[in-house]
């Protein structure tokens, strides 16, 4: 199968820049460069585009793109919506800046912030409260996956993090092997393809037909150069980029792989 065919009996794919803890508000101009590229596209490109920037530019960079072809999303939530909590930010708050998403239990919290799974869903059911889709975070470890732990590591999590209430509209599963992230590390696309199978399996198993399409990102090291294969694999309905989505030039030449007609 295509990638166009794969595109055309599926979702509308999601590529997604995580822009971790990078950016000044000037480099909300690579956040226009990528609006006004994709704006200026003959045919519509064949995913919807995202930028996730720090929580401090989400306002400005929603005001500055936000009618045009790249939505506005967040990197973390407070569960609560209000409170004692100093330094947090509520999910309700992102949505009133302009985040229409959030990404949720990415494995720098997990690992930096002691981010259980249990936490996980509590923040992708606060999204889901302020109206925003929750992207979930899931991911083995160098360890595990040598451990040959891979699948039962990523079952548990997806279990554990996504909450009962998650739909194919409010919710986003992003598969991120810790070590493929920032290393410019790959896993094997047969191994992609496995996990990826497994996740849908399991979302289909809790969800019924929405698990059939609920959105699963591969990310982890995508780039240009290795986007059209792995984006090609089966399961895999987008991308959640880091480095590569700091530049508009390195974004698009990702996003580009969803340019329907010269998909190979
Ligand atoms: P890199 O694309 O820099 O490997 O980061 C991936 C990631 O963590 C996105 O959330």
């Amino acid at each position: 199968m295509t990638l166009t065919e794969k595109v055309e009996s599926r979702p509308r794919p999601l590529v997604a820049g995580n822009w971790k803890m990078n950016g000044l508000k000037s480099a909300l101009g690579e956040a226009l460069a990528v609006d006004k590229a994709l704006a200026a596209e003959v045919s519509p490109i064949g995913a919807e585009v995202m930028i996730c920037p720090p929580a401090t530019l989400i306002m400005v960079m929603a005001e500055l793109v936000g009618e045009g072809s790249v939505t506005v999303g967040a990197q973390d939530c407070h569960c609560a919506v209000s409170g004692a909590n100093t330094g947090d930010i509520s999910a309700e708050m992102l949505a009133d800046a302009g985040a229409s998403a959030v990404i949720v239990g990415h494995s720098e919290r997990r690992a930096d912030h002691r981010e259980t799974d249990r936490l996980v869903r509590e923040k992708a059911r606060a999204a889901h409260r302020a109206g925003m889709q929750a992207i979930v975070c899931v991911g083995e470890t160098i360890g595990q996956r040598q451990a040959d732990l891979t699948l039962e590591v990523v079952a548990r999590q997806i279990a554990g993090s996504l909450p009962d209430d998650a739909t194919a509209d409010n919710t986003i599963v992003a598969y991120e092997p810790v070590w493929a992230i920032g290393t410019g590390l790959t896993p094997l696309v047969a191994d992609v393809a496995d996990v990826h199978a497994m996740i849908r399996q399991r979302l289909c198993e809790r969800f019924g037909e929405a698990g059939i399409a609920m959105r699963v990102l591969y990310g982890g090291s995508v780039k240009a150069a290795n986007a059209a294969e792995l984006m090609a694999v089966e399961n895999v309905d987008g991308a959640l980029v880091g480095g590569a989505s700091l530049k508009a030039a390195d974004f698009l030449g990702i996003i580009e792989v969803y340019r329907t007609q010269t998909v190979p």
